[in-house]
This record gives structure tokens, C-alpha cells and sequence, in this order.
């Protein structure tokens, strides 16, 4: 922490870490001058309603206006590094659907599906058992208008509800999916600093023309998010707490407890609380500051698993895992199924196929980092890839 450069009492300024990366700040985007005067009239903006807008701005946020996906894009997620992804999470679905009872009718919700892929494979799965495809009604959850074209292109055919917020289904039992979604919810963090916990936020270094981390020693943090791990933590530590991550886990829960069925959530991140700050930024597959571009560079945190599990399970649902993705693929059969697409595939295909399954369940690569988790309404008494952990 050094001195001040903002003109709020209440703030203690931080650097942003440095970036090997030159300043891209869009100066055009909207959002950058909509933040700065949000920042000159209130003094800062939470490190989530940072992010929130940095992502999810209508004129300039980040998923809006881009499709930011594969090797020309930003990042790449698993249902786009292979078609064996989607496909066994589509077999995933049959199976659970079949542990439910084989319901006639049952909403299958994906939220944040990006391009759409993991919903396109899944379904081609699905097809194999005809009954389980007709008893499904599809729901996307997307906020982007430019991601939801592309879902309608690669989705043409299919019928599909959309939705801008969590949705109402129709009160059928229900299959939740979620990959890479909860990493891009807003995260608010704080600071061990004086003893207490005390909001770190994003201010304006008008010096500089650039965007700091700041403290705000007025806002604390909430009773409810307190646990034992924060008693070790020292000062200058920082803790992330992820309300928006928690409302939506309750609201899938609350459904899945109500309705009957199963959510299953695949994101990075941690199992127990922890202590430590996990805000990153991509930009063309590589790591920049996290503030330096808002609304030019993928923002996430990682998911807290141990906050997922209590909340899906204080609404009343059974928790299952988590376990880490090369177990759960493994266990949900990716080699086998790579070994059958590898009986039809030339050599570079083959190659592919290789590299693909590797990238998804080697523990150095997204195997280990990647974790799965899943709840069901408590008459489920197996659930397929959790069968050692039950
Ligand atoms: C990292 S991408 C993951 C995409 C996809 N699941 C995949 O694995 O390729 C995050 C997705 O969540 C969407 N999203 C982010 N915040 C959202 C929100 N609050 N409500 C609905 N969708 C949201 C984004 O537009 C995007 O489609």
C-alpha cells in the first residue's frame, strides 16, 4: 500500500501488479469513461461491480461485444477443445435422467453456454436414447446478444428457450449444466488491514490515468461470509467472497430440491475456503493486469467449491464431489470414447484426438485445476462419475 493518488478519505491506494504487457486500454470503449466518472463521483466501485461491468456492460462489456473463444480468441474452454467433452457430458445427462426415473418431461438448463458447442454435442448424445431426447426441453442462460447468435447458429434445428436471468422452467424435474460459468461471476474482495476485513476496491489514479486498487475501510465484510480459515490470515492478505456465485448455486438448488433432478458444475478453482486473491485477466491466451482493460480481456476468479457445497446444500440438496476433471472424464468413460473416434481417424486426427484428451484430463494442464461438482434432490442414490466419493 503507499499513499493516496484518489481523492476518497476513506481509501488507501494499491498498485495494480505490473504487466509485462503494454497499456491496451481501449480509450473508444464507452465503459472506460463510464467507469472513470462512476469512480470521480463516488470515490470507487467494488472490485465485482468492476468486473460485473467489465464483462457484462451493454455497450462495451467484454462478453456483449465479442465472441472470445479458440486459438484467434482470448481463451479456450473444454466443450471447444474436443467433441468428446459435450458428448459425455450428453451421456452424463441420460444417466442421471435414467437414476431420476426416466421422467417424460424434464428442462435441461446450461448456463453461460458460450458458442453453444457443449449444448450441440451433448444433444448428438442425447439423440442415441430417444425417449430421454424427447423428454427434454431445452433452456440456454446468456446474457451476451452476441454469443446468443452464435448459439442459434450452431443450435438451428433445435428448439430452445433462452433466457437473460435465472429461469422459470415450468416446475418439470430439471438438469442443470454449468462449464466455466461461476469463474465469471463477480467477486468482491477484502483485505486483512488494522485487524479487520475491510473492502478492497478499484479506484482512479488521475496521476497516471490508470485504474488501482484501493481500500475502503468504511465496508466490511459481512458476518455471514466469515470462517475459520480468516482467523490465520495476516494483514495485507486478501479474502474473495462471491455472493453472486452463492445466488445462483441457491437458485439452482432450490429448484433442483423442489422439482427433483441434478446440477452439475465443472469450473476452476479451490476446495476448501481460502485465503489469497484470484482476479485474472486474459488477453490472447496470456496473463495481463487485471484492470488494465476492462471490457478488452476475459476477467474470472477462481470458484470457491466449499461456498457451492454449502449453499447447494443448506437448500436442501445432496452434494456430490468435488472431484478433479480427469477423474470424473476418466470415470465417465473419455478414453474409451477416444478410442472408438480413434479406430475411424487418420493420422492427424488421430494426433488431435491425442492432444485433446490430454489437454482435458493431464493433471499439469485443466486435469487437476478443473474441478467437478454436482447436487441432486436426495432420492438419487448413485450419480455417474462420483461413484467412489458417495
Ligand atoms: C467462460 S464462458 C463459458 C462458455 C461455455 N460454457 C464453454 O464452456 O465454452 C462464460 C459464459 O457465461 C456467460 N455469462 C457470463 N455472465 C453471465 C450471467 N450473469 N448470466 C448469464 N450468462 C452469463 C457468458 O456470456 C459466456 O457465455
Amino acid at each position: 500500500m503507499n499513499g493516496s493518488t484518489t481523492n476518497h478519505p476513506e481509501l488507501a491506494a494499491q498498485q495494480a501488479p505490473a504487466s509485462a504487457e503494454p497499456d491496451v486500454r481501449n480509450a473508444d470503449n464507452p465503459l472506460v469513461a463510464r467507469l472513470k466518472a462512476r469512480i470521480a463521483s463516488t470515490g470507487h466501485v467494488s472490485v465485482a461491480e468492476f468486473m460485473k461491468a467489465a464483462l457484462g456492460d451493454q455497450d462495451g462489456g467484454y462478453y456483449t461485444t465479442r465472441d472470445p473463444f479458440g486459438a484467434a480468441g482470448d481463451f479456450t474452454t473444454a466443450p471447444e477443445i474436443s467433441q468428446v467433452f459435450g458428448e459425455l457430458i450428453g451421456l452424463w445427462c441420460v444417466d442421471t435422467w435414467r437414476a431420476m426415473g426416466s421422467p417424460r418431461a424434464f428442462a435441461l438448463i446450461e448456463l453461460g453456454p458460450g458458442r453453444g458447442t457443449l449444448m450441440s454435442d451433448a444433444l448428438r448424445a442425447l439423440r442415441q436414447v430417444p425417449e430421454c431426447r424427447a423428454a427434454a426441453n431445452i433452456h440456454l442462460v446468456e446474457t451476451s446478444p452476441v454469443l446468443r447468435e452464435l448459439q442459434q447458429n450452431t443450435l438451428r434445428g433445435e428448439n430452445i428457450t433462452w433466457h437473460s436471468s435465472f429461469p422459470d422452467h415450468g416446475r418439470t424435474p430439471v438438469i442443470f449444466l454449468a462449464n466455466e460459468f461461476l469463474d465469471a461471476l463477480p467477486v468482491e474482495q477484502y483485505v486483512k488491514h488494522g485487524g479487520n476485513w475491510c473492502e478492497r476496491v478499484v479506484a482512479h489514479d488521475t496521476a497516471h490515468d490508470r485504474f488501482c486498487f484501493a481500500i475502503d475501510r468504511s465496508k466490511r465484510l459481512p458476518l455471514g461470509a466469515i470462517t475459520r480459515q480468516l482467523a490465520q490470515a495476516e494483514e495485507g492478505e486478501i479474502f474473495e467472497y462471491a455472493p453472486t456465485v452463492r445466488d445462483f448455486v441457491s437458485d439452482m438448488a432450490h429448484q433442483v430440491f423442489l422439482y427433483g433432478g441434478a446440477g452439475l458444475i465443472v469450473d476452476y478453482g479451490y476446495t476448501r475456503h481460502a485465503i489469497g486473491q484470484t482476479l485474472q485477466a486474459v488477453r490472447r491466451h496470456r496473463p495481463i493486469d487485471p484492470l488494465e482493460s476492462p471490457g478488452e480481456c476475459d476477467l474470472t476468479a477462481h470458484v470457491d467449491f466449499q461456498l457451492v457445497g454449502e449453499t447447494a446444500q443448506n437448500a436442501g440438496t445432496k452434494i456430490w464431489g468435488p472431484v478433479d476433471q480427469s477423474v470424473f472424464l476418466q470415470r465417465i468413460g473419455i478414453i474409451e470414447r477416444t478410442n472408438i473416434l480413434l479406430k475411424r481417424a487418420n493420422v492427424s486426427q488421430a494426433h488431435d484426438l491425442r492432444t485433446a484428451m490430454t489437454r482435458l484430463i493431464a493433471p499439469a494442464e485443466m486435469g487437476a485445476l478443473f474441478k467437478v461438482m454436482a447436487m441432486t434432490d436426495q432420492r438419487l442414490s448413485s450419480l455417474a462419475g462420483f461413484e467412489a466419493d458417495s
